[in-house]
């Protein structure tokens, strides 16, 4: 016979509590907030945002070689993989349901120059990847960053004339970067450069060599911030930089302008747009993705990478559940999508809960 032991106890209703007096609307003890965060089942039901690796974009670093990898010193646990490699970790995003990957050189020293002539090679680092990507039939998207950073012996994103990054002659450079990875097969174009005019050249010229489908993701609002430090490590650009980015990139002390920029990309034929840093600048995810209504993308950059990774070597933080934490914050705040270095890592245990 079952027993009626595990029933819950309730108070025995008497004439008294069957007539209790209404309780105050709208306060406690009528609202309880936490009778909704009683168990696991109640939390889930009512969740807001969810996380999945649908919602990732994985950044990886390109090598010369053949079967090399060499981590990144400043961003334990990331390493620059040679294009066999970065092929095989395009293999393991898409088994991971990571549905696109962002390609950055670390180009040879001895390829760079003033001019960036590295850029417009069909056959550079990034070109080569995208094209063995392609040749793997792999059903995940690629998404090559437009700029020069990586190509230039002064490490800016532009042109140096004289002492000036040249906005002009900079977007004749950048469409002939963009021709050329268009024409290796890339999907997406990431223009990372923030010059004035760039999308709406790059559309342009998309449009009249027949590349009408690639999608271009504009680095809309895109801030001049010392969280990129671990980056240029890993593209070997830092050590070459001469002066800091502020004349192109945003201030970060301005929020009403990344909107005006947000606006300008759209309006020149930007796809998507990126706000970038991320978590220092979820007030502008949430800005621009209520603003505009079109997909926002947010950059877990590289600093914030090794901030939650050397905290969670330290032993002060709980790496996993840090990680999950922040990348959900982005997805409240608005992001369609957040390109982070933990793509591979989150959505491993994203599949276990
Ligand atoms: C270069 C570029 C940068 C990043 C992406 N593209 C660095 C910069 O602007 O100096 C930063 C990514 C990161 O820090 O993770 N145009």
């Amino acid at each position: 016979m079952p027993s009626r032991d595990k029933t819950p106890q309730r108070p025995a209703t008497t004439s008294a509590n069957a007539h209790a007096p209404t309780l105050a609307p709208g306060s406690y003890p009528a609202i309880r907030m936490r009778r909704n965060r009683n168990a696991p089942w109640a939390r889930k039901l009512v969740a807001e945002t969810l996380l999945s690796p649908s919602d990732l974009v994985w950044p990886m670093f390109v090598m010369e070689g053949v079967a090399k990898r060499e981590p990144v010193a400043s961003m334990p646990g990331v390493e620059r993989l040679s294009v066999d490699l970065i092929v095989e970790a395009a293999r393991l995003a898409v088994s991971l349901g990571i549905p696109a990957i962002a390609l950055f050189p670390y180009t040879d020293l001895k390829l760079r120059t003033d001019d960036a002539q590295e850029a417009f090679n069909p056959d550079n680092l990034v070109c080569r990847a995208t094209r063995a990507i392609k040749a793997a039939k792999l059903d995940v998207g690629v998404i090559l960053d437009v700029a020069l950073d990586p190509y230039t012996s002064h490490g800016h994103d532009g042109l140096l004339i004289g002492d000036e990054i040249a906005n002009d002659a900079t977007i004749a450079a950048l469409v002939r970067q963009a021709l050329v990875q268009a024409e290796a097969g890339t999907d997406i174009l990431a223009p990372s450069d923030m010059m004035d005019g760039r999308i709406g050249a790059i559309r342009s010229a998309l449009e009249a060599g027949g590349y009408h489908n690639t999608q271009i993701m504009s680095y809309a609002a895109k801030y001049a911030s010392a969280f990129y430090g671990p980056f240029r490590d890993a593209v070997g650009s830092g050590g070459l930089l001469k002066g800091d980015k502020r004349t192109y990139q945003m201030d970060p002390a301005n929020s009403d302008e990344a909107l005006r920029e947000v606006a300008l990309d759209i309006a020149e034929g930007a796809d998507m747009v990126m706000v970038k840093p991320g978590m220092p600048y979820l007030d502008i995810v949430r800005r621009v993705s209520e603003t505009f209504k079109v997909p926002t993308l947010a950059y877990q950059v590289s600093g914030e990478y090794a901030m939650i990774v050397a905290a969670a070597e330290k032993g002060v933080l709980d790496l996993d559940k840090c990680v999950l934490e922040s990348l959900l914050a982005f997805k409240r705040a608005g992001a369609s999508a957040v390109l982070t270095y933990f793509a591979p890592h989150a959505a491993k245990l994203l599949r276990k809960t």
